[in-house]
C-alpha cells in the first residue's frame, strides 16, 4: 500500500455491498421490528431491531419543499420498550423531533412525524441526513441493535452542477458492531449504569468510568454489512459517507492514495470543493464527496481508516479497512466536477458577542463519582438549560474542559462554523454543519438563527454513551 493508506492484507472483501432501498412517497410508514438480517459473508444471519426488515433502514428520499409524514410503528419484541425517531440534521416542529422522553412510541403504537422540508420560507437545500432511535438513557442500545436509516433531500437540478446520480450516488453508513461466535449483536449495556426516571444525577461507582464509557465493536460494516466490495465503473462517483457508530472516529482514506474531492456536508454543499487525502468524521459526522476511478481499471482500492495525523489530541481515529471498490472498464460519464458550487445559506451578520457558552466536561463529586455534563450539571429533561427567542440570531460556543474529544450536535437548526480555537475555520468547515469535533482544551463558535418553530430542543454530545449518560441539555426556543 501507499504509506498513509490502509493495508488491506488481513481483510478480505467477501460480500458484495448492499445500497438500502429507497422510498420516495409523502406518506412512509416504517415498522420497528426485530428482523435476520445479513450481516457477516458467513454462517447465520444476524438478529437486529429494524426500521421495516432491514439494516439500515430504507433511504427516504425527498426533494426539498416536498412535506413528508413518516409514521413509526413500533412491533419490537416485550422488553425492548419505548422508542423515539429523532431526524438528524433536519429543521422542523419541537413536537415532531422524536423528543428523548416526552414523545415515545409505546410498544403496539405509532406516531407519525411530520417534516415540512422547509426552512424559513423556502425548500431545505439537499441535504444527506439520516434517522435513528433517541430514547433517553437507551439511545446507544437501540442504534446498536440496528435502529438507524438515512434520509436524503434533494435539489431540483441546478444548471451547470452535474454531479455523479442515480447508481453513482452511493450513501455509504459506516457503523461498527461486536458478534458472538453465531453471528449475533454482542450485548455491551448489560452492565451499564442502572435506568431511572431521574437523569440529573445519572453517576458511576469509580472515578475511572466514564472514559471507558465507549461502545467499541470490532468489525466495521458498511450499510449493514462487514467489509463489502463494490463494483465501479473507471468514472466518477459521489459517496454520501455517515459515521452511524456509537463512539468511534473514522479517518477515512483510499488506498492508492485517490483524493476525495469534498463537496459538502450533511448539511448541504460547501462554498467550495476541497481535495482531501483523508476525511475524518466522529459520529453522526457526514461528508459528501466524490472519488474518481478514472485510470485504475482492474484495480481494487480500498476504503479504510487511519489514524488521524499528528497534532491531533483526545481520541484518534480507528484503524481498520472498511470496504472495496473494483475498478471496471471507464463508462460514459455526464457528470462534471464542480469548480463553483450554490452558495450556503450562511446567516450574516451574526453578533459580535457569545450569547450562550456550552461546556463539555467531567463532573467528579464524593459521592456519586463521575458524570458527563454540559454546563456543570447532567442532563435533566424538565430543566430549561438556555432560552433562545425565535427570528433572532444565536451565537453559541462550545468548551471541552475534559481530556477526551467529544463530538457536540444540536437539534432544531443547520449552523455556520465561526470560529474553532480562535481562527477561521478549515475550508470543509465552511458550510453548514450539525456537528462538530471538539478536542480536549477546544474552542468552537458557531451561529445561527431561530426559525420556524419554537419549544424545547437538545445540544448533546453523539457519542451516545456521553449521551444516555448525561452529556445533554435542553435549549427553548420562546416566540
Ligand atoms: Cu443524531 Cu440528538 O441526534
Ligand atoms: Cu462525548
Amino acid at each position: 500500500g501507499v504509506a498513509g493508506g490502509v493495508e488491506p492484507v488481513t481483510t478480505r472483501f467477501e460480500q458484495p455491498l448492499v445500497v438500502p432501498s429507497t422510498r420516495r412517497g409523502a406518506d412512509i410508514r416504517l415498522v420497528m421490528r426485530r428482523a435476520k438480517v445479513r450481516t457477516l459473508p458467513h454462517g447465520p444471519r444476524t438478529s437486529m431491531w429494524t426500521y421495516d426488515g432491514s439494516y439500515p433502514g430504507p433511504t427516504i428520499r425527498r426533494r426539498g419543499g416536498r412535506g413528508t409524514e413518516v409514521t413509526v410503528v413500533n412491533r419490537l419484541p416485550r422488553g425492548a420498550g419505548s422508542m423515539s425517531t429523532h431526524l438528524h440534521g433536519d429543521h422542523h416542529a419541537s413536537a415532531d423531533d422524536g423528543q428523548p422522553t416526552t414523545q415515545l412510541i409505546r410498544r403496539g403504537d405509532e406516531r407519525t412525524y411530520d417534516y415540512p422540508l422547509m426552512v424559513d420560507g423556502r425548500p431545505e437545500p439537499g441535504s444527506f441526513f439520516w434517522y435513528h432511535d433517541h430514547r433517553m438513557d437507551r439511545t446507544a442500545r437501540n442504534n446498536w441493535r440496528g435502529l438507524q436509516g438515512m434520509f436524503i433531500v434533494t435539489d431540483p437540478p441546478t444548471p451547470g452542477l452535474r454531479l455523479p446520480q442515480g447508481r453513482r450516488d452511493v450513501p455509504l453508513m459506516v457503523s461498527e458492531r461486536s458478534f458472538t461466535a453465531g453471528n449475533q449483536l454482542t450485548d455491551p449495556f448489560a452492565d451499564g449504569p442502572e435506568m431511572s426516571g431521574h437523569h440529573g444525577d445519572m453517576s458511576w461507582t469509580g472515578p475511572d468510568a466514564p472514559p471507558d464509557d465507549a461502545t467499541i465493536g470490532d468489525k466495521v460494516l458498511v450499510n449493514g454489512r462487514y467489509a463489502p466490495y463494490l463494483d465501479v465503473s473507471a468514472t466518477r462517483y459521489r459517496l454520501r459517507l455517515l459515521n452511524s457508530s456509537p463512539f468511534s472516529s473514522y479517518n477515512f482514506t483510499l488506498s492508492d492514495g485517490r483524493p476525495f474531492l469534498q463537496i459538502g456536508t450533511g448539511s448541504g454543499l460547501l462554498p467550495r470543493a476541497v481535495v482531501r487525502s483523508s476525511v475524518l468524521l466522529g459520529p453522526a459526522q457526514r461528508a459528501d464527496v466524490v472519488v474518481d476511478f478514472s485510470g485504475a481499471t482492474g484495480q481494487r482500492v480500498v476504503l479504510g481508516s487511519v489514524p488521524a495525523s499528528s497534532g491531533e489530541t483526545g481520541d484518534d481515529a480507528r484503524e481498520s479497512a472498511v470496504m472495496e471498490f473494483r475498478v471496471g472498464a471507464p463508462a460514459a460519464d455526464a457528470s462534471r466536477l464542480p469548480s463553483r458550487l450554490p452558495s450556503p445559506r450562511l446567516v450574516s451578520p451574526v453578533p459580535s458577542k457569545v450569547t450562550q457558552t456550552w461546556t463539555f466536561g467531567l463532573e467528579e463529586s464524593a459521592h456519586h463519582g463521575s458524570a458527563w455534563t454540559i454546563n456543570g450539571r447532567a442532563f435533566d429533561p424538565g430543566r430549561v438549560d438556555h432560552r433562545a427567542r425565535l427570528d433572532t440570531v444565536e451565537r453559541w460556543r462550545f468548551r471541552n474542559t475534559s481530556d477526551v474529544t467529544h463530538y457536540v450536535h444540536i437539534h432544531a437548526e443547520q449552523w455556520r462554523t465561526l470560529l474553532r480555537d480562535g481562527r477561521r475555520p478549515p475550508p470543509w468547515e465552511r458550510g453548514l454543519e450539525d456537528t462538530w469535533r471538539l478536542e480536549p482544551g477546544e474552542e468552537v463558535e458557531v451561529a445561527a438563527r431561530f426559525t420556524d418553530y419554537t419549544g424545547p430542543f437538545m445540544i448533546h454530545c453523539h457519542m451516545l454513551d456521553h449521551e444516555d449518560h448525561g452529556m445533554m441539555a435542553r435549549f427553548d426556543v420562546a416566540p
